[in-house]
């Protein structure tokens, strides 16, 4: 299976000419550029978005990023004027297009404008987002909560702040790039342990802990290339043991672990207190915009009065704050909203490991990837997908290594089973369909 859209001998070497053409154009520019102090075509990662570019193009390959949707992006989606089902959007309970939700964010605009129009600290905040805040710290019976304007920048300004070039943060290799760009501006100490090995958490930190004032010990809830779980009362063990903080990234997990969807500590059964430190964001079953931190008063003080992503950045915007409160009350008011998505998801990872596709670790919950094994074989499975009305996103190196190039799933609670089964399907058949491809003149 892995390969079957590779290209063939003849294929590969007539790419590998055409991308060294492309690379020696491209060097010959980055050499000029060089010599021009003002120019861009030399920055880091340029030459390889080239290369990539021009592969797509030797392949003949449409560009599968940055697709306009023309109405809402849920189970289904409208991309040129055309119908496709979607697998694409972290719309996990169909929230996003609620028409409730919709309401509650013209309600928010009609009060209060769109914008919030400064920092909080300074010029004041809405009522909307201590509710918000109220709702969220509830969620995991936490003390407080604190929301932030984007989910990434919360963690890369908490993290940043918390920890200091004395300390250490330990890693889950899999972590998401916010953590990595926080843990990076720390000018901590860092330390990556291979996915969801926790005993290879307890031995950094066996190691590295007494060096350091204070520890970090950093994981997502549901792991968003391979829709794992971590054992989180395994990892909230090692912290305790070793005197770390404990963060959990609940992005994917909110809505979309456990038996109501509360996240990952109700998926493991584990008291929401062992987590030092929840994190999430608002952008995925919540169908807004923004992160938020929830923890213990302490601090959720000490980041409201000097993280500086919230001191020194405008409030959440309004309409936001009022639809992830109203995406948060359908969630706790519909449970089964929770049970369709896990039931699909688990449905689509069955379907697909039955006809023999490589889904991974993928525990069935939310996101189910297909790991086609070459950044090139993704792409063109994504793109026979697209053209059978199928849109699902190729994840390609360097996002994860070559060899596990992959696309990925996100399923909905909306997706029904008809579907589902056509996803899984038309993935089957259109990988079986592939032999090894030549290119185009
Ligand atoms: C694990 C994880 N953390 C943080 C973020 C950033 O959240 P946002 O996209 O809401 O800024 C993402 C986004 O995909 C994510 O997957």
């Amino acid at each position: 299976m892995k390969g079957g859209f590779g290209l063939s001998r003849s294929a590969r070497l007539a790419l590998l000419r055409r991308l060294a053409q492309r690379r020696d154009g491209a060097e010959g520019a980055a050499e000029e550029d060089a010599a021009d102090p003002r120019g861009f075509a030399g920055l880091p990662g340029q030459r390889d978005l080239a290369l990539i570019r021009a592969a797509g193009e030797a392949l003949g390959l449409e560009n599968p990023f940055f697709r306009p949707h023309e109405g809402v992006a849920g189970a289904r989606t409208r991309i040129g004027g055309r119908d496709y089902l979607n697998f694409a959007s972290y719309n996990y309970l169909g929230l996003n297009g609620d028409p409730r939700v919709a309401a509650a964010a013209k309600a928010a605009i009609d009060r209060h404008g769109v914008s919030a129009s400064a920092s909080r600290l300074v010029s004041g905040e809405r009522p909307v987002h201590a509710a918000l805040e109220a709702a969220l710290a509830a969620n995991y019976g936490t003390e407080a909560c604190l929301a932030f304007v984007s989910g990434h920048a919360t963690n890369v300004t908490v993290i940043g702040h918390l920890l200091g070039p004395r300390d250490l943060i330990v890693h889950d290799a899999a972590i998401h790039n916010s953590c990595l760009e926080g843990a990076r501006l720390s000018g901590a100490r860092r330390v990556a342990f291979p996915h969801n090995d926790w005993a290879a958490a307890e031995r950094a930190l066996a190691a590295e802990r007494r060096g350091a004032r204070r520890a970090l010990l950093l994981i997502e809830g549901h792991y968003s290339m391979d829709g794992d779980v971590p054992d989180l009362a395994r990892f909230a063990a090692v912290a305790r043991r070793h005197e770390a903080w404990l963060m959990v990234d609940e992005a994917h997990a909110l809505g979309v672990l456990g038996a109501t969807g509360r996240g990952v500590f109700e998926q493991c059964g584990v008291d929401p207190s062992e987590v030092d430190i929840w994190m999430g964001t608002l952008s995925k079953t919540l169908s807004a915009c923004g992160g938020y931190i929830a923890g213990r008063r302490a601090l959720v003080d000490y980041l409201r009065h000097s993280a500086p992503g919230f001191v020194y950045s405008v409030g959440l915007a309004p309409p936001l704050a009022a639809a992830a409160l109203e995406s948060l009350a359908i969630l706790r008011a519909e449970p089964e909203r929770v049970r369709r998505l896990q039931a699909n998801a688990t449905l689509f990872r069955d379907l697909a490991r039955a006809r023999g596709l490589d889904v991974g670790r993928s525990a069935g919950m939310g996101i189910v990837p297909v790991i086609v094994g070459s950044s090139v074989g993704a792409a063109r499975l994504s793109a026979a997908l697209f053209a059978r009305g199928i849109n699902v996103q190729p994840i390609l190196f360097p996002a994860v290594p070559e060899a596990s190039a992959r696309l990925r799933f996100f399923l909905s609670a909306e997706h029904t089973e008809a579907e589902i089964r056509e996803a899984v399907q038309a993935t089957a058949a259109a990988l079986a369909e592939s032999g090894p491809a030549e290119l185009p003149e």
